[in-house]
């Protein structure tokens, strides 16, 4: 039987206690993704906190090779944060019991029953959406200390960057939710309805307006002439003494004025549903300098990311840890360069249409040659995040290392799929010995390439093919 939450938790805090008595050290392994790394950071400045000896470093991914490595860094015991659902057994093998996961992705039945599993489903928590691992990460932290709750606003981040904002008009829910709220009282966070524009707290306004797609308006999205002309005929003052003004300026009168302007120019087509979509929960760090990456959760989770996709994973822990100097001007250059990367790949892909296969349930695209397998996830959100491949399933592929290829999928808005993407690709890899699983709408998974061909049948057969929950009824 798997235990509560509250055991488990204190399973931890004895584990790291003990580690800490007998100066053992700690390793902790995590994700490359924003969630990794706000994870990582905050486990570790928990465990550096109550004195213990520790290292953190950072996977893009999880196999037998990572444990292998993990076995031989010479540590005593081995946390490893957002990454392993599915390897318990392989890590009871090579570790004994000298390690614990927390983790949130979807897991197979009989990992529930691991003690050394923390995994956010084994206690009725929907890993998809109420919590992720940087709120088991905080989790554990506080069974450490209960001090640690200034570590609350991290883990807002790591839930940002994961996209577990899906209540009404963004908002958390579950775990999460309790989570914001505690940061909000320690007065970290403040949490407001308003405008949800990309780069809220750095992009020029008509650049802000033009590279938020969701909701995705025709004619302005990606479009930064047409938001240009219309953010000038609104009337709203766009630059400072010659600078620019960002969305986080804007006073309630001016954000209505945009708001007026946009519905006039969408002649009220969709204007209600591009509203409620363009409305909802900000997360601001009011401690954070004004104009700064991180005064904005969501930008602050996209610099998170970025990091970690472009191999700078140690410039995003420094941040997250509460370094300030140097290395926030790095963080800053890693963003231009990132959005640089994000939209090169776009425009080929939508450029060369070679490359994208659609069928009426899912839209497959290659990426190989372009896009690194670091980005595969970013890109397909990106794709599946475009109205006009709304209701689908995006699964885009691209070359990995060491002649494997990589597979990124997702559901898009409104799809009704009854096929869970954690069981197809963890299924599917399997099956031609490759590595995968994630969640039932965003899931990852990675092959050789000989077995090409046949995963793309596999795919055929159990997604090109399959009907939608809507249409086959
Ligand atoms: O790689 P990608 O971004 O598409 O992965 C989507 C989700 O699936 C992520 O949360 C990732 O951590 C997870 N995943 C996994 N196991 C894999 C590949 C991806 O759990 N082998």
């Amino acid at each position: 039987m798997a235990e509560s939450l509250k055991d488990s938790l204190s399973f931890f805090k004895d584990k790291v206690n003990d580690c800490i008595k007998s100066k053992k050290s700690i390793s902790v392994t995590t994700h490359i993704d924003c969630d990794g790394l706000t994870s990582g950071s905050i486990i570790a400045k928990a465990l550096i906190r109550a004195g213990a000896r520790c290292t953190v470093r950072t996977s893009k991914e999880f196999s037998k090779t990572v444990i292998d490595s993990i076995k031989n860094n010479k540590r005593d015991f081995h946390i490893i944060t957002d990454l392993a659902g599915g390897f318990a057994k392989e890590l009871d093998e090579s570790l004994g019991e000298n390690w614990i996961v927390l983790d949130h992705h979807q897991i197979p039945d009989d990992e529930h029953d691991n003690q050394r599993v923390l995994n956010a489903w084994k206690y009725g928590m929907d890993g998809g959406t109420e919590i992720c691992a940087g709120g088991m990460a905080y989790l554990a932290s506080q069974a450490l200390d209960e001090r640690n709750s200034d570590l609350s606003s991290i883990a807002v981040v790591s839930a940002l960057g994961d996209r577990q904002d899906q209540g009404e008009r963004k908002s958390f829910t579950g775990k999460n939710f309790e989570i914001a709220n505690i940061a909000k009282e320690v007065g970290l966070v403040n949490i407001d309805l308003d405008l949800l524009l990309v780069g809220r707290e750095t992009r020029p306004l008509p650049d802000a307006l033009a590279f938020t797609s969701q909701p995705f308006i025709e004619g302005l999205t990606w479009n930064r002439d047409a938001c240009l002309s219309l953010l000038n005929s609104s009337g709203v003052k766009l630059k400072d003494e010659g600078r620019w003004r960002v969305p986080a300026e804007l006073n309630e009168d001016e954000k209505k004025l945009v708001i007026e302007s946009i519905t006039r120019f969408t002649s009220g087509k969709n204007a209600t549903e591009i509203m409620s979509e363009l409305i909802g929960y900000i997360y601001t760090f009011p401690h954070e300098d004004k104009r700064s990456f991180l005064r904005d959760g969501r930008e602050f989770s996209t610099m998170l990311n970025s990091c970690g996709r472009i191999n700078k994973s140690g410039v995003g822990i420094a941040v997250c840890m509460g370094d300030r100097n140097r290395i926030l001007h790095e963080g800053e250059s890693i963003l231009i360069d990132y959005r640089k990367m994000i939209r090169e790949y776009m425009n080929i892909i939508s450029n060369e249409r070679w490359r994208i296969s659609e069928s009426k349930t899912c839209v497959m695209v290659n990426g190989e040659g372009i896009v690194p397998e670091t980005m595969t996830g970013t890109i397909s959100s990106l794709i599946a995040g475009s109205p006009k491949n709304a209701g689908k399933i995006v699964i885009l592929r691209t070359h990995g290392e060491e002649n494997t290829i990589k597979f990124s999928s997702r559901k898009s808005f409104a799809c009704t799929s009854s096929v869970n993407l954690s069981d197809l690709m963890r299924k599917g890899a399997e099956k031609f010995n490759g590595i995968g699983g994630g969640h039932d709408a965003a899931a990852g998974a990675k092959i050789t390439k000989d077995r090409l061909d046949e995963f793309l049948n596999y795919l055929d057969e159990n997604v090109v093919n399959v009907q939608s929950q809507d249409s086959s009824q």
